[in-house]
């Protein structure tokens, strides 16, 4: 296992985990279309293309697939659209970049010589939608999406006939399959299309689901995903704060260089029990909370305020069960959600000020009637 080809490896993960591969001695090639909504210049490519082999092309073109595949040990399949609100009206081009892409690669493999033994695939917790939640008799319900009549009524919780909330717990990955956006479908399809044909090939499939992945390094300039980015933008500009439903929601935050350790170690780990795994930190923070953190910790002076708004295709809760990433990954260095916050704040002090396209982003969600 030394060549190995990266899609999307110019991105957040992708870029971390190509530094982390040449630096154990992997050839890495990329295959990346340098996507204007993550890049807003050529810097990530221009730092990678001496120690990779980088091709800038599409994961939705034969050829350029084609030309990245040969000789390749194993891929790593990184490249994806990944904008929830965004995937309910971009709709075509979401389901051709992420099924359209896998269905493409197997085509491939399928009716061509190749030498690749494993798939990794970036799958997301969006698969599980809400996930795992006790209700009042202590039983699992695995609730289904939250209707607008409740959201509208501010009803953000799931309440049982006896007006109790259901409790989230940690979701594991034996949990309902519930997509409760195009984008967590196109995830799910991607994985079932591998689980369905990689067996036929001799080709062994890894899907990792990672929860929120956080750090130095993520894109500042992509108003649809990712709120620590979003938030930290708006404090950089001196804007305010707005935080949807009652700010109670919780995401689970997962710190890059954990991520890349544990997608290094998954492909080069020659006895995995599973071929689907959770990567998640196990621990749920508010929204509200992550606000007040980041306020804090830049020093700022914004005002950060709950509008009672929503966004269709958004859960409620959901954080990992991570036994399963325990017990066959060392997981025991995971760098706290504190921590990590500092070192992401850090950062992008360091950062050129990024315009703030939250606004124009709010506008076309609004317009789209995703944000209510
Ligand atoms: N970051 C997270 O919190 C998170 C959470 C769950 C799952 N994931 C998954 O992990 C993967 C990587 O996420 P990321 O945060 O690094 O994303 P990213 O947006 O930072 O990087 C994606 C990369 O893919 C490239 N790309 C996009 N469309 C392409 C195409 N058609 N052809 C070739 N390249 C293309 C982009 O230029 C970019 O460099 C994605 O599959 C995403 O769904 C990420």
């Amino acid at each position: 296992m030394k060549k190995i080809l990266i899609t999307g490896g110019a991105g957040f993960i992708g870029y971390n985990l190509t530094k982390k591969l040449t630096s154990e001695g992997f050839a890495v090639t990329i295959l990346d279309n340098l996507s204007s909504k993550i890049h807003s210049d050529k810097s990530k490519y221009n730092d990678l293309k001496d120690i990779s082999n980088f091709i800038i092309g599409d994961v939705c073109v034969r050829e350029d697939w084609e030309k990245a595949i040969i000789d390749q040990d194993a891929i790593i399949h990184l490249a994806s659209e990944t904008g929830t609100g965004q995937s309910m009206y971009d709709i075509h081009n979401y389901t051709n970049v992420n099924v359209g892409s896998t269905a493409l690669l197997m085509d491939i493999l399928t009716n061509t010589k190749h030498s690749i033994k494993k798939i990794l695939l970036s799958s997301s917790r969006a698969v599980y939608g809400e996930g795992k939640y006790l209700n009042s008799d202590h039983k699992f319900v695995f609730p289904n999406k939250r209707s607008v009549y409740d959201l509208d009524k501010l009803e953000f919780d799931f309440i049982d006939e006896n007006k109790e909330k259901f409790v989230p717990i940690p979701t594991d990955e034996d949990s309902e399959i519930n997509p409760l956006s195009l984008y967590s479908l196109t995830k799910y399809n991607q994985e079932q299309i591998l689980e369905l044909l990689c067996p036929n090939l001799g080709v062994q499939p890894i899907i990792l689901r990672y929860q929120n992945v956080y750090g130095p390094g993520q894109s500042l300039s992509n108003p649809y995903t990712g709120i620590l980015s979003i938030f930290s933008t708006r404090i950089l500009n001196n804007n305010n704060i707005e935080i949807y439903e009652d700010g109670l929601q919780t995401r689970d935050f997962v710190y890059i260089d954990d991520v890349v350790n544990i997608t290094y170690s998954s492909l080069i780990s020659k006895n995995l029990k599973f071929s689907t795994y959770n990567v998640g930190s196990g621990h749920a923070q508010t929204v509200m909370s992550v606000a007040e953190k980041l306020k804090e910790y830049f020093k700022s002076e914004i005002d950060i305020s709950v509008s009672n708004r929503y966004r269709i295709g958004d859960i409620r809760h959901n954080f990992a069960d991570i036994s399963r990433l325990s017990s066959d990954f060392d997981c025991s260095s995971f760098l706290s959600f504190e921590k990590g916050l500092l070192n992401f704040v850090e950062w992008v002090k360091k950062q050129n000020i990024h315009k703030d396209l939250y606004e124009d982003s709010v506008d076309e969600l609004s317009k789209k009637g995703i944000l209510r």
